[in-house]
Order: C-alpha cells, then sequence, then structure tokens
C-alpha cells in the first residue's frame, strides 16, 4: 500500500432538507455572493427560489447558462463579475459542470490573468474564494473534490485542473434533488461514477485491499440502484444511496494508498472536447472496449476479483470469469439506457487518430494500468464506434 494524503475538508449536509444549512455554511464567508447555475433545472424544480429566500440578508449576483461541458468563456464572465462587484463566495448549484466552472471563476476572481492560464497550468493557481456548491446531480463528486474540468471549444481542448485550495468548504447534498433528473443523466452519471471507480481500482498496486473492497461496494451500489432510480424517480433510497456513491468515489477514498494514471477519462475528454457530448456517455461507450482491449494473462486476475466481488460470477477459469465481468458491465450501461457506440452518438472515424494522438499527449496514459499509446487509444476508438 503507498503512502497518502487524506484531506477531509468539505463541510458535507448530506440528506433531506439540508439546505436549511445554507446560510450557517455561507455566512461566515461573506454576504457577497455570486450564484453559478445551468440552463435552468433548478427554476422548474425551486431549488432557485428557495435559495434567495434562504439568503434574503445577502447581496446576491448571478451566472446563469454554465453549459454541460462548461466553457471558458462562461467562467471568465464569471471572474468579471467577481472582480466587479467584490464577490466573497461563489455558491454553485448544480451538477458537475456548474461546480467545475465555479471552481476556475474563485480561483479566476482572485488571480491576475486569463482564467484559462488556471486550466492550463494547476501551478498557477493560489488563492481561491470560499466555494460552497449545492448538487443536483450524482456523478463527478466535484462537490468534495479538487478538480475542475473545462473546455476551450476554440482550441478543441478539454482539460482538467486541480488544486485543494478548489475544494468546496461545504456542499449541501440532497437526495431529493435528484428527483427531477432526466433518465440519460441519471445513467450518464451512474456510468460516471462507475468509471472513476474502475479508473482507481485497476490499477498497479495490488497491496490497497481496504481500498479496494471499498471500490467494489461502490459499484454494487451503482449497480443495485441506477436501475431503481431510472424506474422510480423518486425512490429516496435510491437516490440517495447513488448519491453518496459519487461523492465517495471521486474524494481521494478510492485511490487511498493506490496509484497510476487514468485511461477512459482522457479519452472521453477527447470525444467531449471535439463533439461535445455527454461525459458519462463517452465513458460508457470506451470502457467495455478498453477493458476487453487491455485484457491478458497479466490483467486477467484482477478483472476476475472484479467479475466476482462486485457480479457474483462463479466461473473458475480466469479468463473465462474475466471476460464474463467485462459482458456484465456493457450489458448494464445497455440496459440502463445508454447508447453504446461512437455512430449514436454524432462521432464516426474521421477524427479517431487527432483524438488519439490528444488522448495520449494530455492524459498520462503512459503510466496506466495497461500503458498505451496512440495506435492502442485509436484501436480502442474504432472499436467503440
Ligand atoms: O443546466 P441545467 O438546466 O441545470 O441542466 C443540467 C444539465 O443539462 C441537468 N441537471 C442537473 N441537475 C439536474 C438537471 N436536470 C434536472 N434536474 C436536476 N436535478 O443535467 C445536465 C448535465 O449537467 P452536468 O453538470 O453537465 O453533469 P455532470 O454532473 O455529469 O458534470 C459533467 C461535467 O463534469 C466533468 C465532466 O467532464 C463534465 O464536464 N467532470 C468533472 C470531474 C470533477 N470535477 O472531478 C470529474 C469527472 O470525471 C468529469 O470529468
Ligand atoms: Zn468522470
Amino acid at each position: 500500500m503507498n503512502n497518502f494524503t487524506y484531506h477531509v475538508y468539505t463541510d458535507v449536509r448530506f440528506g433531506k432538507g439540508q439546505l436549511k444549512a445554507l446560510p450557517e455554511v455561507v455566512l461566515p464567508h461573506g454576504k457577497k455572493v455570486l450564484m453559478v447555475y445551468g440552463g435552468g433545472s433548478i427554476k422548474k424544480n425551486g431549488i432557485y427560489q428557495e435559495i434567495h429566500e434562504l439568503l434574503k440578508d445577502c447581496e446576491i449576483h448571478e451566472l446563469s447558462g454554465i453549459e454541460p461541458n462548461p466553457k471558458i468563456t462562461s467562467v471568465r464572465v464569471g471572474v468579471e463579475l467577481c472582480k466587479t462587484h467584490g464577490i466573497e463566495v461563489v455558491l454553485a448549484v448544480g451538477g458537475g459542470s456548474v461546480i467545475d466552472a465555479s471552481k476556475v471563476i474563485a480561483g479566476g476572481a482572485c488571480y491576475d490573468g486569463d482564467p484559462w492560464d488556471l486550466v492550463v497550468d494547476s501551478k498557477k493557481i493560489g488563492k481561491v474564494l470560499p466555494i460552497v456548491a449545492v448538487l443536483t446531480l450524482a456523478a463527478t463528486g466535484s462537490e468534495m473534490n479538487k478538480n475542475a474540468v473545462i473546455s476551450n471549444m476554440e482550441t478543441n481542448e478539454k482539460l482538467g485542473t486541480a488544486s485543494h485550495n478548489f475544494k468546496p468548504v461545504a456542499a449541501i447534498c440532497d437526495p431529493t434533488y435528484l428527483f427531477t433528473l432526466p433518465a440519460y443523466q441519471t445513467a450518464a452519471g451512474t456510468a460516471d461514477i462507475m468509471s472513476h471507480v474502475f479508473e482507481q481500482y485497476f490499477q498497479k498496486t495490488e497491496t490497497a485491499y481496504l481500498t479496494d473492497c471499498i471500490a467494489e461496494s461502490i459499484l454494487k451500489t451503482c449497480i443495485k440502484y441506477c436501475p431503481v432510480a431510472l424506474k422510480e424517480p423518486d425512490n429516496y433510497e435510491a437516490r440517495a444511496n447513488l448519491m453518496w456513491a459519487s461523492t465517495q468515489a471521486l474524494n481521494g477514498l478510492t485511490s487511498a494508498g493506490k496509484g497510476g494514471g487514468w485511461t477512459c477519462h482522457p479519452v472521453e475528454h477527447e470525444l467531449s472536447a471535439f463533439y461535445d457530448i455527454t461525459h458519462g456517455v463517452g465513458l460508457a461507450i470506451v470502457t467495455p472496449r478498453w477493458m476487453r482491449y487491455i485484457l491478458n494473462e497479466d490483467t486477467a486476475p484482477k478483472f476476475a476479483a472484479y467479475a466476482r466481488n462486485v457480479w457474483g460470477i462463479q466461473e473458475t477459469d480466469t479468463m473465462k470469469c474475466a471476460a464474463m465481468g467485462i459482458d456484465a458491465t456493457e450489458e448494464f450501461f445497455k440496459n440502463c439506457g445508454i447508447p453504446m457506440t461512437l455512430r449514436e452518438v454524432g462521432i464516426d472515424d474521421s477524427k479517431l487518430s487527432v483524438m488519439a494522438a490528444d488522448a495520449v499527449k494530455f492524459g498520462g496514459l503512459s503510466n496506466a494500468y495497461v500503458p498505451l499509446d496512440e495506435k492502442d487509444v485509436e484501436e480502442i476508438l474504432r472499436m467503440s464506434l
């Protein structure tokens, strides 16, 4: 087991009605608030109105229209608002896109220069305004982690950046907010949670037993509850377990004692950068193909352990068992209603080699569980067509 730092920083308020804690977690940081949100779902389900009521003593400025796969152009507008109005707290109300944009806005507000610099070079991130997140989508874990992913459509770049200062000071996680999620986002979010776990579970470190058991439990939680949430969107038990799974899947817990590069995320970020597709859908498409591509005598025992511990597959032949676990993964995503080919989401073979080259360039794939080069990634993308 490798050495690690596990810095629990975010004050998480989890459960029905927890929004009432908003003044308690916002006011210690100031009254000048920039409220950041997306295309309007929070107005339809009433969260927007409730926040205004709870923060009626604050001076609230707003930035709406944060896009899925948030764009640097929106971040720049947010930074300007912070600087113009002397904003003290950034309040992110939404899913990963809104929270990620809010992180770079909060960093950009304290930085002299273009906020894109903070995306390209995380070393430039210094002071960051306090961020409070109100989560409305279970997927990214952004509510409790240090990452932000921002797109620049002019350059076809979607890049991740990170800083401990990006961690929200507080996160309100009310599972009832997930009741209004469309099935597509519920399924894509679950695929994202599972992919975060896969990226950290399938790493070279073999000795982080507890961490791997936690990872398997998160995967089992997704497999149990996503179908329930799809069938009964207002099933609290299902939504609550998925929401907690998303937070735990990418806050450092499932990487404790492990190490190494990721694979499907860097590849998917290229699909989003060129075609602006839904992150979790891109991951679901690529994941089983990546698993099949890297299955060999060396990796089979780990895939077989995944098949046995997560899917309950009894097969005694290691290679067969591993393959059955991969098939089960693909079948699960399909049954959740996720389109499982690139062509279904509007991607043909014209840019596969460019995307493969960029994934290797930006993604650290030489340090992955099974190191991959451009040709490997192109082949995985071709298998995904
Ligand atoms: O914009 P609105 O109207 O709010 O609608 C959103 C959006 O269209 C909708 N939605 C959110 N909550 C809802 C809702 N609709 C109804 N009811 C609700 N309660 O869902 C749509 C998608 O939202 P988005 O925030 O884009 O989804 P997600 O949370 O999956 O975030 C995806 C982004 O996060 C990045 C992804 O690359 C992508 O850009 N990631 C961030 C990570 C991180 N910070 O650690 C890690 C991830 O691997 C990922 O890369
Ligand atoms: Zn992800």
